[in-house]
């Protein structure tokens, strides 16, 4: 880019294809798509407007912000974190580096559930009518706030182990949902908040509460459905994984232990004694972990296997168990 002393006016037009070639240059993918949205955040427009006004020039200021951003992206940050926001579900998350950034194939994860959740009221909880969802390991919030969207008689709670990230889901519900008290945000490692539920948590709720005080079992919450996308990249590929990802997004959101599967295996490990019988257990795998995760599946008393669905690459991207017996409380 030109100096600023040869006081050359850059065009938004001229800027986009500068940018282009330049992030091209230095194997930043979608380079065109990075530069408008880098220059569309810069400037406070939405992308449509950079090609209404495509001739209009930038001043001092915008420039300097915008060679910034160029700046921080060439570094590899993600473009998400610079602008603050990834879409899911047709909605504008935000995202902070304490987040994942939500990535599309979790959606499947969403289309999912509502494919089993939306039909009668089969798997809803027999006393109240209402279903009662579990989001573990929530992150932004995109997985249960997209859920809440959809499932309006539903109540969702989301866990995760980062306070901070439960500061931006928080956020999200607020902003995103007509009704944000539809989910509770608790804080603690996989389905342990569930445990023994701060009463002042589930207050409120009345006959939607799942929390089954005086019922004679225990006093865990029990759910129709728990969903997760755990983290689940091996030690091994974390190692190798692009700079964007390695060096910016949380190591916490992203490591499932040496073998990736060291979340599937506590889940497995524990989920069914939060289900009700029928409930089912929702996971995003990572490629090639299916052999792995049904296996577990099939070794637990309790769970059967489902479904596997695929993604729209063709990989196995979701798994569906379901509580199949009473047995346990
Ligand atoms: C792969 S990210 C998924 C984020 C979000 N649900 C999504 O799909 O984009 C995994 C999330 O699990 C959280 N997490 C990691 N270990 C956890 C644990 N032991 N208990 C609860 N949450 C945990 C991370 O903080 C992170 O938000």
């Amino acid at each position: 880019m030109a100096d600023e002393k040869t006081k050359k006016q850059w065009t938004i037009l001229e800027l986009i294809q500068w940018t282009t070639h330049y992030f091209q240059n230095k194997g930043i993918q979608s380079p065109r798509l990075t530069a408008e949205l880098l220059l569309a955040y810069t400037l406070g427009v939405e992308r449509i407007s950079l090609y209404t006004h495509y001739d209009k020039p930038l001043n001092s200021r915008e420039l300097a912000a915008f060679k910034e951003n160029i700046q921080r992206r060439i570094r590899r940050e993600p473009t998400q974190y610079i602008t603050g926001k990834q879409e899911f579900w047709s909605m504008t998350f935000k995202v902070t580096p304490d987040v994942l950034i939500p990535r599309p194939e979790t959606e499947l994860l969403v289309e999912t559930a509502l494919r089993l959740f939306k039909q009668p009221a089969q798997t809803a909880d027999p006393l109240s009518g209402s279903l009662t969802l579990a989001d573990i390991g929530t992150g932004s919030g995109n997985i249960a706030i997209a859920l809440a969207k959809e499932l309006k008689n539903c109540v969702i709670y989301a866990s995760d182990i980062s306070e901070k990230a439960l500061e931006v889901a928080r956020y999200n519900a607020k902003n995103l949902l007509e009704n944000p008290d539809q989910i509770i945000f608790l804080k603690g490692d996989l389905l342990q908040p569930f445990e023994k539920p701060d009463s002042s948590q589930v207050e409120g709720l009345g006959t939607r509460s799942p929390y089954r005080e005086g019922t004679g079992s225990s006093n865990k919450l029990k759910f129709n459905g728990i969903l997760c996308n755990p983290p689940y990249i091996s030690e091994k590929d974390y190692a190798g994984l692009a700079p964007e990802v390695g060096q910016y997004e949380p190591k916490i959101a992203l490591l499932g232990g040496k073998d990736g599967l060291s979340y599937y295996r506590r889940l497995l490990s524990t989920s069914v004694g939060y289900l009700f019988t029928q409930g089912y257990l929702i996971l995003e795998i990572g490629f090639g972990q299916k052999e792995a995760v049904q296996k577990m599946i099939e070794r637990t008393p309790g769970l059967t296997l489902q479904e596997v669905v695929k993604d729209y690459a063709g990989i196995d991207r979701v798994v569906v168990a379901r509580r199949v017996d009473d047995a346990r409380p």
